[in-house]
């Protein structure tokens, strides 16, 4: 009896020891871990000199710090080939992860409404065989995933204005790596034995863990901060506006105090919030519209954010974004960017005679705000050096004249003639400053 009970906590601290050791949980962090080391592995490319992280820096909101530093000159990432540039800004690789799969369906007048993928142009879809989804390495085609982040942390590798490399030639380089032993920790096998698409096709999917850990995705912000201060107040954030006074009230229209909003900041995040018909004039409970498509809140999506806010529904729209002529200078002429009709014609297989693909044209993914003054410049080709410059865009559409609307029929039913006045323009970009994680 004795010598049994004293066998009991030994035994059962062995049994949670071997479970702990086996658990998922840890399984995760492992997989979270080997990601981590290929995110930053800069002898994952050509030249041996760009890892992800070269162009997508914690340091700059995980896009571009050299986009950001110098936001007119160099809105376009460098390949690890030098002077081989992409027509595309850098986004945050941050937050990303709570993109679902691509959706299209029928919006029931005449076109079609589309949610989730990766890249501007969702083309990184989640769905089955892509050019990201499955690839053919020695052989034998890896994945698909169906996870569209893990689909798009295969593509950059191969890409050869980026990292510039064979799927073969990647898989050498990280059976050579220093961390190569992660993998029998996080997948359960030798990676020098493993099949090289299956070894491809996890790269992908450790990558995506780590994009999905906490170490990318803070939600530690000043607007975070907020959040949690007003849910004790029982205030909800996205119901937060003027009233005819000018005071800052919640869908209660009770008054909204704040310890860690400066009163700039509060009535910023109003105007963001508030609605607006574009007519040109401000009316009264009006704003800048801009929850319309980047909600200042929680939305009900099919991935997991917890009830945290994302500020962007996954959606697809042309605000009439002229073309960059610095891109064409530092890539070389670029055509059209068709946007998201690319993916819808390509990779989901609508004619180009359907009047509903044809809908999609010039449309690009609303970004997550969150960052956002980490990430300049802004927008798909980084037209705008500023966030004042954007806000102003929405506001006048002022550079319209400097080339019009890239492609396509731009949405002037939503944003270009607000009637915000510069005072009201500068709030919103001050309320934008509070999406820095800290
Ligand atoms: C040379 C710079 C460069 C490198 C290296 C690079 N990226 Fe990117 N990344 C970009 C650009 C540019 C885009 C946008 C391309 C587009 O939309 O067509 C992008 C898009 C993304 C997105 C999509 C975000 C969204 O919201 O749609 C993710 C995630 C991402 N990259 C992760 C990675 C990972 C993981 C790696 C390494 C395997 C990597 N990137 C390497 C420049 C780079
Ligand atoms: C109709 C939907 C819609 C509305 C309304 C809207 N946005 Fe956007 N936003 C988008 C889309 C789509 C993009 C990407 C467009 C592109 O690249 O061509 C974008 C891009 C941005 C960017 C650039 C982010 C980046 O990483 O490059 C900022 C900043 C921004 N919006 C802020 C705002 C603000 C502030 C408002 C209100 C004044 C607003 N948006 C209203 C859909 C919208």
């Amino acid at each position: 009896m004795r010598s049994r009970l004293s066998w009991m906590p030994l035994l059962a601290a062995l049994l949670i020891g071997v479970t702990a050791f086996c658990s998922p949980a840890m399984a995760n962090t492992a997989i979270v871990k080997l990601g981590e080391a290929l995110f930053e592995d800069t002898t994952l490319s050509l030249n041996g000199n760009q890892s992800c992280m070269t162009c997508h820096h914690p340091l700059a909101g995980f896009a571009d710090p050299s986009n950001h530093i110098d936001p007119l000159g160099s809105p376009v990432s460098d390949g690890s080939d030098p002077g081989l540039f992409g027509g595309r800004n850098a986004p945050s690789a941050a937050y990303a992860a709570f993109s679902p799969a691509l959706n299209c369906e029928d919006d029931g007048e005449g076109g079609l409404f589309c949610t989730g993928g990766m890249f501007w142009d969702g083309r990184a879809t989640g769905l089955a065989d892509t050019d990201t989804g499955g690839i053919m390495v020695a052989g034998e085609v890896t994945g698909p995933t169906f996870d569209p982040l893990a689909d798009q942390a295969k593509g950059p590798f191969q890409n050869p204005i980026e990292m510039a490399l064979t799927p073969e030639e990647l898989v050498d380089r990280v059976r050579a790596a220093d961390y190569a032993w992660r993998f029998k920790r996080a997948f359960g096998y030798s990676v020098h034995r493993a099949p090289a698409h299956v070894v491809y096709n996890d790269i992908g999917i450790a990558i995506a863990a780590f994009e999905r850990s906490r170490k990318v995705n803070r939600f530690s912000s000043k607007f975070d901060r907020f959040v949690a201060e007003q849910k004790k107040r029982r205030v909800d954030v996205a119901t937060i506006a003027l009233d005819d006074a000018g005071v800052v009230v919640d869908g209660r229209m009770r008054r909204v105090r704040s310890r860690v909003f400066s009163r700039e900041e509060l009535e910023g995040l109003a105007l963001f919030n508030m609605p607006n018909d574009n007519d040109g004039i401000l009316d009264a409970g009006e704003g800048g519209n801009c929850a319309a498509c980047h909600p200042s809140g929680p939305i009900s999506d099919p991935t997991d954010s917890k009830g945290k806010t994302l500020f962007t529904d996954f959606s697809y729209d042309n605000l009439g974004v002229p073309a960059n002529p610095v891109v064409d200078d530092l890539a070389g002429p670029q055509p059209a960017d068709m946007g998201l009709y690319a993916t819808v014609t390509g990779l989901l297989g609508y004619s180009s005679d359907d009047e509903r693909a044809a809908g999609t044209k010039g449309l690009f993914k609303v970004p997550t705000l969150r960052n956002v003054a980490k990430t300049a410049p802004y927008a798909h080709n980084g037209f705008f050096p500023t966030l004042f410059s954007i806000v102003q865009f929405y506001n006048t559409r002022m550079m319209a004249p400097l080339g019009g609307p890239e492609v396509g029929e731009p949405n002037i039913e939503e944003l270009g003639d607000l009637g915000l006045s510069r005072d009201q323009e500068e709030k919103i970009v001050l309320f934008m400053e509070t999406l820095t994680d800290l």
